[in-house]
């Protein structure tokens, strides 16, 4: 028994030392990525694509990038595989609170202006989406200031609509179970309220309270669709740390279906280094990588 298992390791080990990705097949994944997900990757990261998959080709028994890849890409059977190369080839960094200062503006400027817009229209919902939520932090901060602020007026209810193409990433949001160390950023006052500790001290995991997880729906949507098929129109849009990954162009069209899906005074936030500037869109800047939709009626 542990012969054979040394013997596996070796044989593993010498694969990883002889597959190599060549540049054919780089150039292959750089086309697919950039069709279906709509992210450039550049020919420098060569290492970058190659170290990513390399364990992938593993699990799965395949000893060339080029089988792998005519597996993936041109048989009908490959279809499920693409999940996984996406997954392996994007970036899914996050955090709880992640620049803050976006949801004191949420609650302290955009809260009050939304909640007057759909005070005089009637409306009693508010709908948020995190576009590009990767494992959910974004969106559960979200649940978490909203519901701070709007738990104690009367009627007004807010939903959360959390998307992203990354299946593994979505699989860790559903389950909303993370490290004990990725909640530092998390006030300790709401920490008590919205989180459950692991009973097993060892396992120092938290979870998000039912409370929370009941006010955010996570699915799967590619950004790149042009169509977003939502049925609600947004009162606000997160969408941070996304389009950078994405050239002019196609963030452009994204932006202009962005305004497309929000209500007249809904809000777009984006991440601190992804401004609109030069873009054509009529969103208008009203705090650092904050936009409004114009109501239609004159607001800035
Ligand atoms: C760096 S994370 C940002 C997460 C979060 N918004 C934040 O700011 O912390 C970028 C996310 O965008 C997702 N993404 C990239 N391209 C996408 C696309 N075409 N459609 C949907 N999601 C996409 C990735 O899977 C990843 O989870």
């Amino acid at each position: 028994m542990r012969w054979w298992k040394v013997q596996n390791s070796q044989a593993i080990r010498s694969n990883s030392n002889g597959i190599s990705l060549q540049k054919a097949e780089l150039n292959r994944i750089i086309g697919f990525i950039d069709k279906e997900v709509g992210i450039q990757l550049s020919a420098s990261k060569h290492t970058l694509v190659e170290g990513r998959l390399r364990r992938r080709l593993h699990q799965l028994g395949y000893n060339s990038y080029k089988t792998y890849l005519k597996f993936v890409l041109d048989t009908p059977e490959g279809r499920h595989e693409r999940l996984h190369l996406v997954d392996a080839l994007t970036t899914n960094k996050t955090d709880f609170f992640r620049e803050p200062v976006h949801f004191k503006y949420l609650v302290d400027d955009a809260l009050p202006e939304l909640m007057k817009q759909n005070k005089s229209s009637g409306r009693r919902e508010l709908h948020v989406w995190s576009a590009g939520c990767s494992s959910g932090e974004e969106a559960y901060t979200l649940a978490m200031v909203l519901n701070e602020a709007l738990e104690k007026s009367v009627g007004i209810r807010f939903n959360i609509l959390a998307t992203d193409i990354s299946k593994s990433s979505l699989d860790t949001a559903k389950t909303a179970v993370y490290p004990e160390h990725r909640i530092e950023p998390v006030p300790l006052s709401i920490r008590k309220k919205y989180l459950l500790r692991s009973r097993n001290p060892a396992e120092a995991l938290v979870q998000m309270g039912p409370n929370l997880r009941d006010r955010v729906r996570f699915a799967s949507l590619n950004l790149m669709n042009r169509n977003f098929n939502l049925t609600e129109k947004m009162d606000v849009i997160f969408c941070r740390n996304v389009l950078i990954y994405f050239n002019t162009e196609t963030r452009e069209k994204l932006i202009q279906r962005f305004e497309k899906q929000l209500v007249p005074g809904g809000y777009l936030f984006v991440g601190h280094s992804e401004s609109l500037n030069g873009l054509d869109t009529d969103m208008r800047p009203v705090s650092p990588m904050v936009y409004r939709k114009p109501t239609g009626s004159g607001i800035q």
